[in-house]
C-alpha cells in the first residue's frame, strides 16, 4: 500500500507522506514553458498528453508521495455547459447559468467532454513514476462550486449581495452539482485515481448558521459516496468557522487543514488523520525559517496520523529550490 493510503487507512503515524496543493504549476519554470504555448487554460486541462506531462513534472524533480492530476475544479461547470475562462492576473470568469440548459446534459455527454482527464489520470496510474505512490483525483465541494457557478468569479473576501435571493435557481444547481459531482468522482476512480480530495476553498466565507445546508449536508453525501466506492476521501473545508464540528458531522477519512487554524488545538479537539497546515508564505523566506516551520507540524502531529501539506496552494513566485528543500526536511524527520 502507498504510504498516503496506509496513513489514511491503516492511521500510521509513523511515517509522513508529504505532496503539496498546486505542486504543478507555475512555480515550476517547466510549467510555465508549457503554459507559454496554451493560453487557453481549460484547452491546456483537456489535452491529455500535456495534462499528463504536467501532472508528473514535480515528481521528476522532488521525492514527493503522490501525484494529484493537473486539472480544475472548475472542469465540472465547463463539463455541464457554463462558459468559463481564465484572465491573466485576475481569474477564473464564469459566463451566465442557464438552468434549463444545463439540466438536459446527460452523463455520456458531460463524460464525453471530460474525456481527456480521464485519459491523462489512467496514463499517469500507468507511469512507473507512480509505483508505490497516490494518484490523487479531486473535485471541489458543492458549496465552492455553487459559489464560482453563481458568483461567476472568485468572492475574494465576500459574496455578490443577493447571492442566496433566488433559492429555486440555488436548489437547482445544487442538485445538478451534486449529480456531476458525482460521475465525476467515478469517473476518476474507474480511471486509477486512488485518493479524492475534496476542495471547498469557500467553506471560510459562510456563517456557522449556514453550515449545515451548504457545506455539512451536500459534502457529506458526497463523502459517503465517495466511500461506497471504497476510496479514502480527504475533505479541506479551507477556513471553516468549526473544523471539529464539520469532522464529527461529515466524517471524511482525512481533513486537510489552512494555515490559520492553530495546529495544537486540531490535535486536541480531532481524531481522523490530519493533512497539511503550513503556511506557503514561508517558502518565500530563508532556509532556517522554513526548517523551524515545518518541524513545528511535524514535532506537533509526530504521534498523529498526518500527511504533510501546505495550508493552500503554493504560490507562483516560489523558488523551486526551496520546495526541494522542504521535502527534504519532511523526509529526514
Ligand atoms: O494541485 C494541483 O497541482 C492540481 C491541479 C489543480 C489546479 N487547480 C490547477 C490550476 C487543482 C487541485 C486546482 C483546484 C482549484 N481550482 C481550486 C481549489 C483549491 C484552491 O486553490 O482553493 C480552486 C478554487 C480552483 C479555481 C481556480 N483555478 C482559480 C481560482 C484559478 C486562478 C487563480 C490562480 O491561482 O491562478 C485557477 C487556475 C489554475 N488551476 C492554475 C493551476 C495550475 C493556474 C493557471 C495558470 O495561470 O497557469
Amino acid at each position: 500500500m502507498n504510504s498516503l493510503r496506509e496513513v489514511i487507512i491503516n492511521k500510521n503515524s509513523k511515517s509522513n507522506p508529504i505532496w503539496i496543493m498546486r505542486q504543478a504549476g507555475r512555480y515550476l519554470p517547466e510549467f510555465r514553458e508549457i503554459r507559454k504555448k496554451n493560453p487557453d487554460f481549460i484547452n491546456l486541462c483537456l489535452n491529455k498528453e500535456l495534462s499528463y506531462e504536467i501532472t508528473l513534472q514535480p515528481l521528476q524533480r522532488f521525492n514527493l508521495d503522490a501525484a494529484i492530476i493537473f486539472s480544475d475544479i472548475l472542469m465540472i461547470p465547463y463539463g455541464i455547459g457554463q462558459k468559463v475562462e481564465f484572465k491573466k492576473n485576475f481569474g477564473p470568469i464564469l459566463g451566465d447559468l442557464i438552468i434549463d440548459d444545463v439540466l438536459k446534459i446527460s452523463e455520456v455527454e458531460f463524460s464525453f467532454k471530460l474525456k481527456p482527464v480521464y485519459s491523462a489520470i489512467k496514463k499517469v496510474k500507468e507511469n512507473k513514476l507512480l509505483e508505490n505512490k497516490a494518484t490523487i483525483g479531486f473535485v471541489g465541494a458543492p458549496w465552492t462550486l455553487l459559489v464560482y457557478m453563481i458568483n461567476k468569479q472568485s468572492p475574494k473576501k465576500e459574496l455578490i449581495k443577493n447571492f442566496f435571493k433566488d433559492q429555486s435557481l440555488i436548489k437547482k444547481t445544487l442538485v445538478v452539482i451534486e449529480k456531476f459531482l458525482k460521475i465525476h468522482i467515478k469517473n476518476q476512480i474507474n480511471s486509477g485515481a486512488n485518493i479524492i480530495q475534496i476542495f471547498d476553498s469557500w467553506s471560510g466565507l459562510l456563517e456557522e448558521k449556514d453550515l449545515p445546508d451548504y457545506v455539512y449536508a451536500p459534502t457529506l453525501n458526497l463523502v459517503n459516496y465517495v466511500k461506497s466506492l471504497n476510496v479514502p476521501v480527504i475533505c479541506f473545508p479551507r477556513e471553516i468557522k468549526n473544523y471539529k464540528e464539520f469532522c464529527e458531522i461529515v466524517k471524511p477519512d482525512a481533513v486537510s487543514i489552512d494555515y490559520n487554524v492553530d495546529p495544537n488545538n486540531i490535535l486536541k479537539d480531532i481524531k481522523i488523520p490530519i493533512q497539511g497546515g503550513l503556511d506557503p508564505k514561508v517558502l518565500l523566506t530563508d532556509k532556517e525559517t522554513i526548517k523551524k516551520a515545518a518541524l513545528k507540524y511535524l514535532n506537533i502531529f509526530k504521534d498523529h496520523p498526518y500527511i504533510f501539506n501546505l495550508g493552500h496552494g503554493v504560490l507562483p513566485e516560489t523558488d523551486p529550490n526551496m520546495m526541494d528543500y522542504l521535502v527534504k526536511i519532511v523526509k529526514d524527520y
